[in-house]
């Protein structure tokens, strides 16, 4: 029984270091039309939303320990597939126009940032005065440029 508990816990030791060896790749290619905005919407979109859309990510340490850091990984290569602030001024205006409204939408339903980042970046949670800034920012006159 005892041996028993021993072999377990090894065979689990060895588990968790062997996922250790399929390192995510942790790259942050380079950032080729960062998004150009007043610098108070440019502040809440780094703080709240850089890490997993735009290639300027700043990979935590928890990120290269498996298995977490596979999930963080999925989570800025998805996040960069669906909108990458890096690449924004390089988008056609009308993609541009059609992000615009995505984010008020994802804003203004607390989907984004995602709940499981906000565990571990608390000041990545929206205000109600960030929610304002990207508000405006969308509906200004230049939303279209
Ligand atoms: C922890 C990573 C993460 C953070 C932080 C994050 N997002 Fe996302 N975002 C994702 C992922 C993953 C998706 C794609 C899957 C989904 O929609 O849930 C996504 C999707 C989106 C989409 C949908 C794009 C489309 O093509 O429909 C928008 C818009 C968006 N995010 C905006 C934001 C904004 C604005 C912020 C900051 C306030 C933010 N996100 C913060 C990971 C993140």
């Amino acid at each position: 029984m005892k041996r028993g508990l021993k072999t377990m816990l090894l065979v689990l030791l060895a588990i968790v270091l062997g996922i250790q060896l399929f390192r995510s790749e942790r790259s942050n290619p380079p950032v080729m039309g960062d998004l150009r905005a007043p610098a108070a919407v440019k502040e809440v979109l780094r703080e709240s939303c850089y890490d997993c859309h735009s290639n300027e990510t700043i990979w935590p340490w928890y990120s290269a320990v498996n298995p977490v850091g596979w999930l963080v990984a999925a989570d800025v290569i998805e996040g960069r597939e669906h909108l990458n602030f890096s690449d924004w001024e390089n988008f056609e205006a009308q993609k541009r126009w059609h992000m615009k409204q995505e984010i008020l939408e994802v804003v203004e339903s607390g989907e984004m940032p995602l709940s499981v980042y906000l565990l571990m970046h608390g000041n990545a949670r929206l205000s109600t005065e960030d929610r304002a800034v990207l508000t405006q920012w969308v509906q200004s006159e230049d939303s279209m440029r």
